[in-house]
């Protein structure tokens, strides 16, 4: 059996367990766990039925019958050809599966357009999301796909400690040329896609958490948040420094700098299992709390990675999830100041048996290295 169809079969049971006739998939992270088959979201109809019983069904546009056949463990593949009324067979195969009156869990990234069709096409049945059996599933991580994410926190590393190697060739350079010289060190060394739109928050621009990139040159002195990661074998990396490339920063951002450090820590320190993903957020928060900066550690301390960047579990107050070995996620407190620097150190991070190990661990200092 298939990595992929014993996930399948997991998540047959717990559709089972939860009430629920089948799973309807789009093309997602979920329907790549359970099949094996990766693609974009697109405007052809293109579903995976997976009863609670019995074997998975795709409807699939005609194109795709070579590439499913090659990706996927699931045989049983019903083809339409553009022109054709693709909702004709996603009737067939509730009629086939039963499920006209059942309830069936979409994927919660499918869009609105074929949710509609759906709900049109099958006015009887009731529907809910489908991370209500899949979000469990893929919370722990196997042996291959921590293997992974350890590949994918390595490359971001090895290009974290190159390109702060810049020092002073960083002084003047804008913040997209340094990200596109981060995205180049990132494929020199074996990553895929970027994990997301890569992060060079120079100056005052670093006080925005979800800044991306611009014409700002970067100067002498300056704190620069970097964050970014690139994906390998289908897991991506995701790490943050913020650093000065050369001269003096302002005198604040050392103490700052020195908080969010040890808030870091904190939060690491505090994953093991048994715990409540809850808890890391508040170690963290507690030590910025304690140095006067707790209004300005604006977001929540982490988030799960797996197949998708953000994903179960976040770590986040109110979430009581408890820990277990096997989940993984990031550790990532921030203080922003706005019209002046920003800071924030991440790292990713996997429960063991008896507390975590990081994925990522370049140098979390400040100085030029
Ligand atoms: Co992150």
């Amino acid at each position: 059996m298939t990595v992929f169809e014993d996930r399948t079969r997991r998540c047959q049971s717990r559709l089972a367990d939860a009430g629920a006739d089948a799973a309807v998939l789009f093309p997602s992270t979920n329907l790549f766990y359970a099949s094996g088959f990766r693609e974009e979201p697109g405007e052809r109809h293109l579903f995976l039925f997976v009863p609670s019983d019995g074997d998975p069904v795709f409807v699939a546009p005609q194109m795709y019958d070579e590439q499913i056949g090659d990706a996927s463990w699931v045989a049983d593949r019903r083809l339409w050809d553009d022109g054709e009324d693709p909702m004709a067979l996603v009737g067939a195969v509730a009629d086939e599966l039963d499920l006209r009156g059942g309830r069936l869990l979409v994927d919660d990234r499918m869009w609105a357009l074929f949710t509609q069709d759906l709900r049109e096409t099958l006015p009887d049945a009731t529907f809910g999301l489908a991370s209500e059996v899949f979000d469990d599933l893929r919370v722990r991580k196997d042996e291959a796909e921590l293997a992974a994410l350890r590949a994918a926190g390595a490359v971001a590393d090895e290009a974290s400690v190159a390109v702060r190697e810049l020092g002073e060739d960083a002084i003047g350079m804008t913040e997209t040329e340094l990200a596109g010289e981060i995205e180049r060190l990132l494929a020199e060394r074996g990553g895929g896609d970027l994990s997301f739109g890569t992060v060079v928050g120079s100056g005052p621009n670093g006080a925005k958490p979800h800044y991306r990139h611009g014409d700002r040159e970067i100067e002498r002195g300056d704190p620069v948040v970097l964050d970014f990661g690139a994906y390998v074998d289908d897991y991506p990396g995701d790490q943050t420094r913020t650093v000065v490339f050369a001269g003096d920063p302002p005198e604040e951002f050392e103490r700052v700098h020195e908080v969010v450090r040890e808030a870091q820590q904190a939060g690491v320190e505090a994953a093991e299992p048994g715990v409540p993903a809850e808890a890391v957020d508040r170690a963290a928060r507690e030590v910025i709390e304690e140095a006067g900066y707790g209004d300005r550690f604006t977001h929540r301390t982490g988030h799960g990675v797996g197949l998708d960047v953000h994903e179960e579990p976040y770590v986040v107050a109110g979430n009581e999830t408890e820990l277990e070995p096997g989940m993984v996620f990031s550790v990532e407190p921030g203080v922003y100041l706005p019209g002046e620097f920003g800071v924030r150190i991440e790292d990713l991070v996997a429960v063991t048996e008896d507390g975590c190990e990081r994925l990522n661990d370049s140098p979390r200092t400040w100085k030029p290295l």
